[in-house]
């Protein structure tokens, strides 16, 4: 049974995506330093799947814990999920962002080199292209300057990354996600945003749900059908099982360079508003919503063309916006 290391794996992504690992028959074991999840998780995740994941509270920038673990633990697969990702506070405390995305990337990428492991899978980001030019985005796009420190992490971590593929001879999958929204149909695991949620979905939960009290819509002046922003909202799941099928490529050495980089979203943008009416829809609830101002930073639009991730993974989004919302909700009213 080959062991796969999952940074970051009690996380959002991370915890869904060990849910699927286990299901497909993989050994998982879990490094997470609990800084934006809770040991919970692991729990929840044991009672999906009746497997208790290995799991170490290691914080991957600490060198000398990074190099005692893959001493300890023979590996044969990472997918590389730990860092931070507030895209605000990334440009408040830059240095923070750099140390902690970059150095634990490079300390990852060093055991690599010294234990022989192979199959790396890293967590990107479409934020990764800045403000795209064309639509839909193909991973053909050229990548802008990023519009944050946290995009620009993003950027820097790939480049590390094939970079030390081509000197090391090893294989790498870049995943770019859109935007990840849902939880697992059991409610067991799903986002848990750390305070007031920047991101859409969780607020429009926790305002359904009466622990906000207005969903503010920041911006309905852009040059969209309905004036406000559009985003490519993928499911979570389906987002954990495009980690799958990249990992098996790699094993199967079915990649075509050593280092690659997939678009994973939908293809499919929506609004704010049509978000807003999706959920209503999905979960019978009336939401508490006024448009505002324009959020800084925000881009009018962006959303994916999944075409080579269908192709060469033979991966395809299998849940629709109204499930993963339906989800998002059923998820939301079991938090206490
Ligand atoms: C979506 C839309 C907002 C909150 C996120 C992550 C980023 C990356 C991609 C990982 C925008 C609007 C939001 C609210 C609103 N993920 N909005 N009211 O900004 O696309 O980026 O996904 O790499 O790290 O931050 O997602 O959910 O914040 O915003 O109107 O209260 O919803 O303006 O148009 P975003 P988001």
């Amino acid at each position: 049974m080959k062991k796969i290391l999952v940074t970051g794996g009690l996380g959002f992504i991370g915890s869904h995506t060990v849910v699927e690992l286990q299901k497909n028959g993989y050994n998982v074991v879990i490094i997470d330093n609990l800084s934006n999840s809770t040991l919970s998780v692991l729990d929840n995740i044991t009672s999906i799947t009746g497997t208790k994941p290995e799991f170490h509270n290691i914080d991957l920038h600490n060198k000398k814990a990074v190099q005692s673990f893959f001493k300890q633990n023979n590996i044969n697969g990472i997918i590389h999920f730990a860092a931070y990702k507030a895209v605000g506070e990334s440009m408040d405390n830059p240095l923070a962002y750099y140390e902690n995305n970059l150095g634990s990337l490079v300390y990852l990428l060093q055991e690599m080199k010294e234990h022989k492991i192979d199959h790396f899978i890293f967590s990107s980001s479409c934020m990764a292209y800045g403000t795209p030019e064309k639509l839909p985005i193909t991973e053909k796009t050229p990548t802008n300057k990023a519009a944050s420190v946290y995009a620009n992490t993003k950027q820097i971590g790939e480049e590390i990354i094939q970079d030390s593929c081509k000197a090391y001879n090893k294989n790498a999958i870049a995943l770019r996600y859109f935007n990840p929204i849902g939880a697992h149909e059991s409610a067991k695991i799903g986002e848990l945003p750390n305070g007031v949620p920047q991101n859409l979905v969780p607020f429009i939960t926790q305002t359904a749900a009466g622990i906000r009290e207005q969903l503010l819509v920041f911006g309905n002046d852009y040059d969209t059908i309905d004036g406000t922003a559009i985003r490519d909202y993928i499911h979570v799941v389906d987002l954990a099982n495009a980690h799958i099928v990249a990992l098996e490529r790699l094993f199967n050495k079915k990649n075509k360079a050593n280092f690659e980089l997939f678009n994973i979203g939908t293809g499919k943008g929506s609004t704010v508003l049509e978000v807003i009416e999706a959920f209503e829809k999905a979960t019978g609830k009336t939401l508490n919503y006024k448009i505002t101002e324009r959020r800084s930073g925000d881009i009018q639009e962006i959303y994916a063309d999944p075409t080579l991730a269908n192709n060469e993974l033979k991966w395809k989004p299998e849940k629709s916006l109204e499930q993963a919302l339906f989800d998002a909700w059923q998820w939301q009213k079991k938090q206490s």
